[in-house]
C-alpha cells in the first residue's frame, strides 16, 4: 500500500492533522496514519494528491519511497527521475539532531547528477526529493508540481466571516464526499457554500438576515455555483433534513452579526433541533455552552484572542 508524507503548518496542529487523516479515510476506510509531530504518515489507497488537494493546512506533502535507517541511497532510488528534466533536494529536519541543511542538500543533489540526466533547479522543479529525518525514524520521499484547484471568489465580504480554512477543514473532518449536500443554517457571506462548491460539493444556505442572503447569493453567482440559500431562520432546518447529508456552520457570536436573540439562546435551540444521523461540525463561541449538556464526537478549541476562543464540536 503506498505511503504518503504531509508537513502540516503549525498553526491548528491537532485539527490539521485529524483533516489528513480524515481524508484519507474517506476514500479508503482501512487506511493507517502515524503522527509524528506536524508530520503525517498515511499509508492508504488514496494517493497524496487527492488528500492534498482536499486539505486546508498542508505545507509540503508527496509520497515515500522508503524509510531509511541511514544516508545510504542508490541508483534504484532514482528511478522517480526517468522522466523528469529537473529536480531539487529538500531536507527537512524534524529531530532534535543538527544538520547542515544547505550543505546535505548540495551533496545529496551532486550524488544525483552522477545517476540521472535531470538538472538542479531550485524554483519550480518537475521532481523534489525529500530527507525527512525525526528522532524515531527517517523517510526518503518525493513530491511533483500538485495541479491547485482554484479558489472560490469572494466579491463580498463581512467582518464576521469565518476563515476558509477553518471551514474546508470542517467540510473535510465530517467527510464529505463529491456529489454530496452540505446545509450550513447560519451561512453569513456563504463561505462554507463557497468551499464546499469548490470540493464538488452541494450545498443549502440559510440566514434570517436579508443583507447576508443576498451577500451570499451574489458570492455564489459570481463563481457560477448552484447552491440554494434561503432567507430564513436556522429552525427551518428541521423541514429540509432529507435534502442534505451534513451540517458546516459558525454561530452567531451576537458582535459583528445581527442576530435573532441571545446567542446563548440560539445554540440551546439549535441544539434542540439538530436533525438524527447526520455528520455535523458546529462552531460557536467558547463559553456560550457553559450550562448546556452537548454531546459530541470531539471538540477543538481555537484561540482567536483574549476574548474570543472558539469551539469546534464534531457530532
Ligand atoms: C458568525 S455569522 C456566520 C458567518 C459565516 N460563516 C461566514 O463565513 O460569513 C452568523 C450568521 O448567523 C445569522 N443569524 C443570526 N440569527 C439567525 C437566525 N435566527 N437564523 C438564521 N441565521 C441567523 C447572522 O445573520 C449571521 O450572518
Amino acid at each position: 500500500m503506498p505511503e504518503s508524507f504531509f508537513i502540516l503548518s503549525k498553526d491548528y496542529p491537532e485539527l490539521a492533522s485529524d483533516e489528513i487523516i480524515a481524508i484519507s479515510k474517506m476514500y479508503d476506510r482501512f487506511a493507517k496514519a502515524k503522527v509524528i509531530s506536524n508530520l503525517v504518515i498515511i499509508q492508504s489507497k488514496t494517493s497524496w494528491t487527492e488528500i492534498t488537494r482536499r486539505a486546508s493546512f498542508v505545507k509540503v506533502s508527496g509520497q515515500i519511497l522508503r524509510k531509511m535507517s541511514g544516508l545510504f541511497l542508490d541508483e534504484n532510488n532514482f528511478q522517480i527521475l526517468k522522466n523528469a528534466n529537473t529536480f531539487v533536494c529538500r531536507i527537512i529536519n524534524l529531530s532534535t539532531k543538527q544538520f547542515d541543511i544547505p550543505e546535505l542538500e548540495n551533496s545529496m543533489g551532486d550524488m544525483i547528477s552522477k545517476f540521472s540526466h535531470a538538472k538542479v533547479e531550485l524554483e519550480d522543479p518537475d521532481i523534489t526529493i525529500y530527507l525527512i529525518f525525526t528522532d524515531r525514524e527517517s523517510f526518503f520521499g518525493f513530491s511533483k508540481r500538485v495541479i491547485k484547484i482554484n479558489r472560490p471568489k469572494k466579491i463580498k465580504n463581512h467582518p464576521h466571516e469565518l476563515d476558509w480554512k477553518l471551514t474546508r477543514v470542517m467540510i473535510n473532518l465530517i467527510g464529505l464526499k463529491e456529489g454530496e449536500t452540505v446545509c450550513d443554517p447560519f451561512c453569513g457571506t456563504g463561505t462554507t457554500l463557497l468551499e464546499a462548491e469548490s470540493m464538488g460539493i452541494h450545498a443549502i444556505g440559510l440566514d434570517f438576515d436579508e443583507k447576508m442572503y443576498k451577500i451570499s447569493k451574489e458570492n455564489l453567482k459570481a463563481n457560477g455555483y448552484k447552491s440554494k440559500v434561503f432567507k430564513s431562520d436556522f429552525q427551518e432546518l428541521s423541514k429540509i433534513s432529507e435534502k442534505f447529508d451534513g451540517i458546516v456552520t459558525d454561530l452567531p457570536y451576537g458582535i459583528a452579526s445581527k442576530v435573532s436573540e441571545k446567542p446563548e439562546e440560539i445554540l440551546k435551540k439549535f441544539f434542540s433541533i439538530l436533525p438524527k444521523r447526520k455528520r455535523m461540525a458546529i462552531m460557536y463561541k467558547k463559553e456560550l455552552d457553559s450550562n448546556l449538556e452537548l454531546g459530541g464526537l470531539k471538540k477543538y478549541e481555537i484561540y482567536r484572542h483574549k476574548s474570543l476562543t472558539r469551539t469546534i464540536l464534531i457530532k
